[in-house]
């Protein structure tokens, strides 16, 4: 794959302004990078605090021709993340299922959104991803402090160094999709299998037990009452037991 790189000061959010590009037309491997983001989004309405000479907030343009699902490109994201920190001497895990995770901090997450056209294929995919590279000067803002962490401590590599480090993994999953690698490999990786947690959706509240990762990249959970539940959407939180 291609990159065409394009590397911006400030912006409000580099999802929201490369999907202006991808509606012009613009190409597959089209990135947007921001040195800090105004109005940086996250999965379910979230903000994504995106400070300047701290992190790296990136988005990626694909069009797709293979019928990927959603949770696909979030999970290839998620484990070509891994694989970038990995390279550098850190091993953070993926919380389900978009959230990177050290010492029990989010350290990155991801945004993936997209557009179909009327047959159902897609128009287009945009990845985004944001990583605390390093603690912001004067650290996280109070709302903050007890869930955010940064990815490095000292020895930070520069950001253009991890963007091509990440990209290229990326596009090595990407390009040669192989699903149960995929699978196999966001799996090893995930912090919550046989943990207790709160899962969370628009619908409902409970408490649950994770008992595995579906083929699909669904969570398996099991409720409370003994109800075993497919998880696509919401999100889990920790019980500390
Ligand atoms: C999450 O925490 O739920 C996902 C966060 C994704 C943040 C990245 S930063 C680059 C890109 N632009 C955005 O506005 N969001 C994503």
């Amino acid at each position: 794959m291609w990159f065409d790189i394009r590397k911006y000061d400030c912006l409000p959010s580099t999802n929201s302004f490369l999907k202006e590009h991808a509606q012009q037309g613009a190409m597959e491997g089209t990135v947007i990078i921001a040195e800090r983001q105004t109005e940086g989004r996250g999965r379910l309405g979230r903000s994504f605090y995106s400070p300047a000479e701290s992190g790296l907030y990136l988005s990626l343009l694909l069009r797709p021709t293979f019928r990927f699902i959603p949770a696909h490109f979030t999970c290839m994201a998620a484990v070509a993340l891994c694989e970038t920190a990995e390279l550098f001497g850190i091993t953070p895990s993926i919380k389900w299922v978009n959230d990177l995770y050290l010492c029990d901090s989010k350290v990155a997450g991801i945004l993936t959104e997209g557009a179909f056209t009327e047959d159902g294929s897609w128009q287009y995919a945009i990845v985004g991803i944001g990583v605390n590279l390093v603690e912001p000067k004067g650290g996280f803002p109070p709302s903050l402090q007890q869930i955010a962490g940064a990815l490095f401590e000292h020895d930070a590599p520069s950001l253009d160094s991890f963007a091509q480090e990440l990209l290229y993994r990326f596009a090595a999953w990407y390009e040669d999709f192989d699903p149960q690698r995929l699978f196999s490999e966001y799996r090893s990786r995930l912090n919550c299998i046989g943990k207790q947690v709160e899962y969370l959706n628009a619908a409902e509240r409970s408490v649950a037990s994770v008992v595995d990762l579906c083929p699909d990249f669904r969570l398996l959970i099991r409720t409370h009452d003994g109800t075993l539940l497919r998880a696509g959407s919401g999100e889990i939180l920790f019980l500390t037991e």
